[in-house]
């Protein structure tokens, strides 16, 4: 299906080896997933919703789906608990909400939005931020409903290697049989306005209280109607030393970039400086997308100009 009307929307859903899409069954369910968010972001844009409602609902559309690191399917951290960290910000106006480390809440992105617009805070963290959950009336969910077959698993197999994704001198060749999960969404409305949403459960074994870039106005995410709106997935140490998000709306201002050209002088700065670990999703202001990772693959999907629906890893 293509549209009359001008937008463009983005989501992705982790980077990395993906050594566990090794068959066309597992990879379809990938793909569906993204392909079927991507419609439900469609429709809000065709009903006249804006990029921050887009972003909104795509993203926690990726929360309740248990194959993503993120909601539901987040992964453990050392002590087998969940602790998860999103964001969201409006590129009309750099308005952005933040919350990190929080657990028995199913849609950590709309907590952050209401971080957002229901407080004078731009970021809360752990208790604070759930007090303020419940300030807000947001239902808990039990713990047992982020304990998934898989995250168990894969927690095991972190111990196993002795907590390899907590030592910042792993190897490459340790960290890429893992899938630097996080998910995000991004938009740009009719309108011209923009978006950016990111929400993770992290790092398999992390450390507690370990915060990643995602909830990082800057580093995971990052929205300006004039430069782009972008997500990051992947090692959030890396994302965070290089404020990469900010980063590449920097080089579209300064250097007058596209999308494209953004993303890939963001990948090679991320590259050159720090070695890092995952992709981007950009749209700019114009309504271009584009993606860039560093790892093997990144799931992720795309709406261009109210156009097809492409997804791929
Ligand atoms: N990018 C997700 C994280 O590092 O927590």
């Amino acid at each position: 299906m293509s549209s009359q009307l001008n937008y463009s929307l983005m989501v992705h859903g982790g980077a990395g080896a993906l050594d566990n899409v090794k068959d066309d069954k597992t990879a379809m369910r990938y793909l569906e997933s993204i392909r079927t968010i991507l419609e439900h972001g469609r429709e809000v844009m065709e009903l006249g919703g804006s990029a921050l409602q887009a972003v909104e609902t795509c993203a926690s559309l990726l929360e309740d789906d248990p194959v993503f690191n993120a909601g539901c399917g987040s992964v453990l951290n050392e002590h087998g608990k969940v602790e998860m960290d999103a964001a969201i910000m409006d590129g009309r106006d750099l308005s952005a909400g933040a919350v990190a480390a929080v657990d028995n809440i199913a849609n950590p992105i709309q907590l952050a939005r209401m971080v957002m617009t229901e407080s004078e805070h731009v970021m809360l963290i752990a208790e604070g931020a759930m007090r303020f959950a419940d300030h807000c009336e947001v239902k808990r969910v039990p713990e047992d409903y982020f304990y998934t077959p898989d995250r168990i698993e894969q927690l095991k197999q972190a111990r196993r290697k002795g907590k390899i994704m907590l030592d910042h001198d792993d190897t490459e060749a340790d960290s890429e049989d893992q899938k630097y999960g996080t998910i995000g969404a991004i938009a740009m409305d009719p309108y011209g306005n923009l978006a950016a949403a990111t929400s993770t459960g992290g790092i398999v074994n992390k450390r507690l209280g370990r915060v990643g870039d995602s909830p990082i106005i800057g580093a995971g995410v990052y929205a300006d109607n004039e430069t782009c709106a972008v997500s990051a997935t992947g090692y959030g140490e890396d994302f965070m030393r290089t404020v990469i998000a900010k980063t590449i709306s920097d080089y579209i201002m300064i250097m007058g970039l596209d999308a494209e050209q953004g993303t890939q002088a963001g990948i090679e700065y991320l590259s050159r400086k720090v070695t890092g670990r995952g992709g981007v999703i950009v749209i700019d202001k114009h309504g271009n997308c584009s993606s860039g990772f560093t790892t093997k693959k990144m799931i992720h999907g795309w709406i261009q100009h109210g156009g097809e629906t492409f997804c791929r890893f």
